[in-house]
């Protein structure tokens, strides 16, 4: 018996109206927002990624698939959605196109991580990149879109904690600091920090490790080191999300897991799903589309684990009435004559969009009609040869057992 790799799973087709509902709003609100799809490989260079993600990130150290083709290219399948995104809008000439660009995707992401409740090997970011636009009503207007969407599908109950991580000009000040207040204690630090020390010492304050935690409740503040312009940013950030209403939490050790990032970052944290809260992530990364071989270009963007998001709404019984779609009409048909009708009554609905079933079973009429109640048909016809003969069939409304007698040629048009 071979199974589904660890880490990942299937989605059967009785949860799919689940993923639809959800995957509709978020793509409905992107178009209203004005974003615009792109799809991009599953795999790219992995280069992409060491040099976009940053190769001190746990996301490029220890979680990537790569592997290399049969041309001896080393590829990686793409562990988060920007680096492409990023990747093809230079690749695209979009710097060209009129600014912003506003781009949204729905795409399967891989990381190699320890698989548990709410973290996948295989799982879905529905994310958006907005580029060309440096002021802060940009990272409050992709911060909206995330209200909206949680808005729209009734989620009142997660919670928004944002933070700066300053611009090159006041990090490496911030940094420097870091390493010297880490520094005094770097036997209290986890392996990995301690090698992260030197190389990135911010990514410490991400690490999961208890002692590193501790550690990191008395380091310097980001937020009190700021720049004058990463300051007022933050200020503007903050007023606007106040003047939209939308609550949010200033949590100065959340400084995300991936390099890129600039000034505003932020998540969206649900308490009710275990460990994994983080329902959707994202921030400001002016540098990237420069480190990645663009001009300079300021840009903000998201992504939201649907997963993640399934599994709160779920914990909120959100997603309890929701079911697969159920025939219009059932067609139980009996005798060689009749069953070819019902085949061509069925072909002429299901050609203009109508949901309908018929029996390919050889079933009885009376084992038909149990299955048609079964799968919850609408309306239901019983064609064999009395009925051919007359053209005449009766149309039973399964809900109340009302029933009209309809002519055969005018079925079709019943619907
Ligand atoms: P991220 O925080 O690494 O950010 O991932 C975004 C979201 O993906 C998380 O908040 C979470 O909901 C989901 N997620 C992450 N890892 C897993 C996992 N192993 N299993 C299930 N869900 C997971 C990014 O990827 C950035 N590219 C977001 C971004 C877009 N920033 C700017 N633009």
């Amino acid at each position: 018996m071979i199974t589904v790799p660890v880490g990942t799973k299937d989605i059967l087709p009785s949860e799919r109206p689940a993923w639809d509902y959800i995957c509709n709003i978020i793509h409905d609100t992107f178009k209203a927002y004005g974003f615009g799809e792109i799809r991009t490989p599953v795999f790219e260079a992995t280069e992409l990624f060491s040099r976009g993600v940053g190769d001190t990130t746990d996301v490029v150290e220890k979680q990537m698939y790569t592997f290399e083709d049969k041309g001896g290219r080393s590829l990686t399948l793409r562990p988060e959605g920007t680096a492409g995104v990023v990747r093809s809008y230079i690749e695209n000439g979009m710097a060209s196109l009129p600014q912003p660009v506003k781009i949204f995707y729905d795409m399967p992401i891989y990381r190699y991580e320890k698989k548990q409740k709410g973290r996948y090997r295989e799982f879905t970011q529905c994310g958006v990149e907005l580029f060309g636009a440096a002021g802060a009503n940009a990272d409050v207007e992709v911060i909206a879109m995330v209200n909206t969407i949680l808005t729209r599908l009734g989620i009142s109950d997660i919670q928004l904690v944002i933070n700066s991580i300053g611009c090159p000009n006041c990090r490496p000040q911030y940094n420097d600091m870091l390493k010297s207040y880490f520094s005094d204690n770097e036997d209290k630090l986890c392996d990995t920090c301690k090698g992260r020390l030197q190389r990135n010492p911010l990514r410490i304050l991400d690490c999961k490790s208890h002692d590193c935690n501790c550690l990191a409740e008395n380091c310097p503040k980001i937020t009190d080191h700021l720049c004058p312009e990463c300051a007022e940013h933050f200020e503007q950030v903050k007023a606007g999300l106040d003047a939209l209403g939308i609550k949010y939490v200033v949590d100065p050790y959340v400084v995300r897991g991936l390099d890129y990032y600039s000034k505003t970052v932020f998540e969206f944290i649900s308490t009710g799903i275990g460990s994994q809260g983080a329902v959707c992530a994202g921030g400001r990364y002016d540098g990237l589309v420069e480190i990645l071989g663009g001009a300079h270009t300021p840009a903000v963007g998201f992504a939201m684990g649907i997963e993640r998001m399934l599994l709160h709404m779920e914990s909120c019984g959100l997603l309890d009435n929701l079911s697969a779609p159920k025939p219009r009409l059932y067609i139980a048909a009996m005798g060689q004559q009749a069953v070819m009708e019902a085949e061509r009554i069925a072909y002429s609905l299901r050609t203009k969009g109508v949901y309908v079933e018929t029996d390919i079973m050889n079933r009885s009429f009376k084992a038909q009609f149990k299955y048609a109640d079964k799968i919850g048909a609408e309306y239901t016809i019983a064609l064999g040869d009395n009925e051919l003969a007359s053209g005449t069939v009766n149309l039973k409304r399964m809900s109340d057992g009302t029933v009209q007698p309809v002519k055969l040629c005018n079925v079709v048009d019943m619907f």
